[in-house]
């Protein structure tokens, strides 16, 4: 079917405005809301149980989701992860045992890098697992294991909605590795799968941020630089936001965990560089806003994406937070990801950038 962009000004517009819809669709295949239980889809069986390790890589805004993944399968599953992005994996010679699986993610199924670090995998005699969103892919082909992500068709090559619909197969499976190694117990496993079912409609609210979000754009188009920070699951999500802004607007851009910030990068620190701070009110909240004031102190420009219980304790004026429903710790690595993609989205659009084919990038990278 031809796949236009509807009322939409962008491909990427259109597929951030999808969220809500895909995730439920993906969510859908990996929850049984009647039996408050993480599932695989129809037909599949796979088993965490007897696991010693998850190994996984992929690439770029799929090696980020697999990050958040690590995060969740280590907390919720006391199962261990090695995950490097793959175009390492691929040569570094990383010793793997039976009794390990493999999984790779990749919204494509195509990366070159992905799909070799892949077959180093299978000639170790590992299952293969692939998080994938074409089901045709050679990716998906090759795996043993494929647990789709229905996003559907992603036409920007700036990975949107394929990432969102990563994060909740990763949270999903996550909780079901819980269960099967008996971390989780039914209660907690109910509790989870409730808030994670949550998660379209939080990601409608999220999406009610945009107008508030694109008169931000002007000022951050003016940084020659910016920094994004974030401790546990939101630091992935800080290097999702400063990969999504270079790739968008060409305005150079790094993530940070927050807790490194002064080993190094706080050196960069000045008037004229926006930090953009993601902080969700969680368990670790008082470490990230203790890495803020550090930037507040030497005249940084903060923008802190926080909730209201954050907001309040971070002492900062209104016109320097983004203000985020509260959300329960699972999911709302998922739903802080839309602010952060449509920060990149409209300073793109204030620029005048190609948002939907950014200069010098290709959606699928099939070659080395
Ligand atoms: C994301 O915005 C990028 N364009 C890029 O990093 C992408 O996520 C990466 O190339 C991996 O692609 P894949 O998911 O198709 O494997």
């Amino acid at each position: 079917a031809m796949i236009d962009k509807g009322n939409y000004r962008h491909f990427m517009a259109k597929e951030i405005h999808e969220q809500p819809e895909v995730i439920g669709h993906t969510l859908s295949r990996y929850l049984d809301l009647a039996a408050r239980k993480a599932k695989v889809p129809d037909g599949m069986a796979v088993d965490f149980s007897g696991l010693t390790r998850l190994v996984m890589s992929a690439c770029g805004t799929a090696y980020y989701a697999g990050l958040v993944g690590k995060y969740w399968f280590e907390k919720y599953a006391r199962l261990p992860v090695e995950i490097d992005i793959a175009s390492e994996f691929r040569y570094r010679e990383l010793p793997v045992n039976p009794g390990e699986m493999a999984l790779f993610i990749s919204q494509s199924g195509e990366t070159a890098d992905t799909l070799a670090s892949l077959r180093y995998c299978k000639a170790a005699g590992l299952t293969i697992g692939a998080v994938v969103n074409v089901p045709e892919s050679t990716i998906a082909r090759e795996a043993d294991l494929v647990f789709p992500t229905i996003a559907g068709p992603e036409i920007g090559v700036a990975s949107t909605k394929a990432f969102t619909c990563q994060l909740s197969v990763l949270a999903s499976l996550a909780i079901l590795a819980g269960r099967q190694r008996g971390v989780l117990t039914a209660d907690q496993e109910a509790e989870l799968v409730g808030a994670l079912s949550e998660a379209p409609g939080l990601a409608l609210k999220a999406l009610a941020l945009e107008a508030r979000i694109e008169k931000l754009a002007p000022g951050l188009s003016r940084a020659s630089d910016v920094l994004y920070l974030g401790r546990s699951t939101s630091y992935p999500l800080a290097l999702e936001g400063a990969l999504k802004l270079k790739e968008l607007s060409y305005i150079h851009a790094e993530g940070y965990a927050a807790g490194e910030l002064k080993h190094g990068p706080i050196a960069l620190i000045d008037e004229n560089l926006p930090v953009i701070v993601i902080a969700p009110h969680d368990a670790i909240y008082e470490k990230t806003v203790s890495n803020m004031q550090e930037v507040a102190a030497r005249g940084g420009r903060i923008l802190l994406i926080t909730d209201e219980k954050g907001a309040e304790a971070s002492g900062l004026a209104d016109r320097d937070r983004i203000l985020m429903p509260a959300l329960s710790e699972i999911v709302a690595p998922i739903i802080y990801s839309i602010p952060i993609q449509l920060i990149a989205y409209h300073v793109a659009v204030f620029m005048g950038t190609d948002v939907d084919q950014p200069r010098n990038l290709a959606k699928s990278v099939t070659v080395e």
